[in-house]
């Protein structure tokens, strides 16, 4: 009936996350909320959370950096509320758009995120959520006491300890600056009440900006109960406002991540150098040794072992693999391969099954089939290699004429010689040889020897007759005597 449809509307809930801000302090060309944590933007960390929450309405405020912002906003929530903040500055004042901004017919509570609190969990706010309707709150706050309050806002309160307040620490007296509890920014509010104190905000303080945590005092005056929250962990609630809290957050969520790997059976041998992004998967028995930096869509199967020192971006890497000093971008590795020391391996790149990139290799665009080997010095670009093939050391694929790319097709158990030049376009039938030097300009058949350096020639007495009398000449001379 009409009583239930009341109650469930009660109990729905919005989340309105303000994203509106300069970040004067990252000294940034980029938004803030748009710098990374382990490969998603701060604000995608909190759309993330903000979503696990299953809001009926999200509404993000915008201004600086919009159409950078609206866009990641987008991507993570494609039907989230976009909010344009005018020229009236503050929380307070993002906080009264967005208010305006969701369906009249909303009457539950909003959830209030900052989009540069990238850590805090869904979890931890359902519990506020939950303790704010028990306690029949018009506002509950999170709060926490950090190792240094310098900078926020501090939380006032009663006897009774409910909140009568929030004082920003550019407003705060001396008496004021000495309390260590400090307003998080994040907050549950019943819309209604919150509606009717946003409208009495003023921007008569000392940044000239409504402040939404004058809400706090206005709802507590008013004979409203104002709640907070203590969190006890408060690295949960830390904001990110410079570029060293952003490396203090990665490096906790960088810690988080690799605990939760190896609690799932992944060997990490050095947690402090290496780097996960939270998109990359892993398999048990997975190792990875120090120096090692997954990003991306990079997936890595059990057993195979990466490292030391390598970066894997987008790559695919199965089981048995080794990969070893080796950047990689857009690669897959198949099983049993190697991969390794000093590779760089490019998008579209397959090594086969026991197949082998080796020393100082770069690959691109190739597909190497099933214990196909480059182990040594070369440049395999827009090739095609077949089963069982050697390529000797120092080959390069001259895949570009200046103009096109064309590619080089070699067949399977082919041999070639070093220093092969392959002059795309190419073909190599199975079972060709190359000899040493060879630079390839058209089809080898299969079986036959390609040769292309013309036949050695040695003038004899050459050094001693133009050379006479330098070290190499006596040398010669030498070795002319004891042979005789
Ligand atoms: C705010 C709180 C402070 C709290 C601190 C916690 C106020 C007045 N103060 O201060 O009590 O201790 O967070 O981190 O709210 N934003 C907008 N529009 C604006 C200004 C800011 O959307 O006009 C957004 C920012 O993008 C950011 C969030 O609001 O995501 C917080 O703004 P910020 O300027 O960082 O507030 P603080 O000074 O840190
Ligand atoms: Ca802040």
């Amino acid at each position: 009936g009409l009583g239930d449809v009341y109650k469930r509307q009660q109990q729905a809930l919005a989340v309105v996350v303000l994203a509106a801000g300069q970040g004067t302090r990252m000294r940034s060309q980029t938004a803030k909320v748009l710098h990374e944590l382990s490969g998603i933007p701060l604000l995608g960390h909190v759309l993330a959370t903000a979503s696990a929450l299953q809001p009926e309405h999200l509404a993000v405020v915008l201004r600086h950096h919009r159409d950078a912002v609206a866009g990641v906003v987008t991507d993570y929530v494609p039907d989230a509320i976009l909010v344009d903040q005018d020229d009236i500055p503050g929380t307070g004042r993002a906080l009264e758009l967005a208010l305006a901004a969701l369906p009249s017919t909303f009457a539950g509570d909003v959830v209030v995120m900052s989009g540069d609190v990238p850590l805090l969990d869904s979890d931890t706010i359902q519990a506020v959520v939950d303790h704010h309707r028990s306690q029949g709150s018009a506002l509950t706050l999170m709060s926490t006491i950090p190792e240094d309050p310098t900078g926020y806002g501090r939380v006032i309160r009663n006897d009774r300890g409910d909140v009568t307040g929030v004082v920003e620490e550019s407003d705060a007296n001396a008496a004021e600056k000495q309390i260590t509890e400090i307003n998080s920014g994040v907050y549950v509010m019943n819309r209604a009440h919150a509606h009717a104190a946003v409208a009495g905000l003023t921007t008569t303080n000392s940044q000239g900006e409504k402040y939404l945590t004058d809400i706090a005092r206005a709802l507590s005056s008013a004979g409203h109960r104002v709640s907070g929250v203590l969190v006890e962990d408060s690295w949960l609630l830390e904001g990110i406002n410079d570029r060293v809290q952003l490396s203090e957050a990665q490096a906790r969520l960088t810690r988080m991540t690799i605990r939760g790997w190896q609690l799932l059976g992944v060997t990490v041998a050095d947690p402090a150098s290496t780097m996960i992004d939270l998109s990359v998967e892993l398999a048990p028995d997975v190792t990875l040794l120090p120096g090692v930096q997954l990003k991306g869509d990079t997936r890595i199967d059990s057993h195979a072992t990466i490292g030391p020192d390598s970066t894997l971006v987008d790559t695919i890497v199965e089981s048995h693999a080794t990969v070893v000093r080796t950047h990689s971008l857009g690669a897959h590795i198949c099983e049993h391969a190697s991969v390794g020391p000093f590779s760089y391996l490019r998008p579209g790149t397959v090594v086969g099954v026991e197949g082998k990139v080796g020393a100082f290799v770069e690959v691109k665009n190739s597909t190497l089939a099933r214990g196909a080997k480059v182990p040594h010095l070369s440049y395999i670009g827009d090739a095609d290699i077949g089963e069982g093939t050697n390529i000797g050391a120092g080959a390069i694929t001259a895949n570009y004429d200046g103009e096109t790319k064309h590619r080089t097709t070699i067949g399977s158990q082919v041999r070639t010689g070093s220093h092969t030049v392959f002059v795309a376009p190419v073909e190599l039938g199975d079972g060709s040889y190359t000899a040493a030097g060879a630079v390839v300009r058209r089809r080898v058949e299969p079986g036959a020897l390609a040769m292309s350096v013309a036949p050695q020639r040695n003038l004899e007495g050459w050094v001693e007759h133009n050379r006479e009398g330098s070290p190499a000449a006596i040398a010669a001379k030498k070795a002319g005597k004891s042979k005789k």
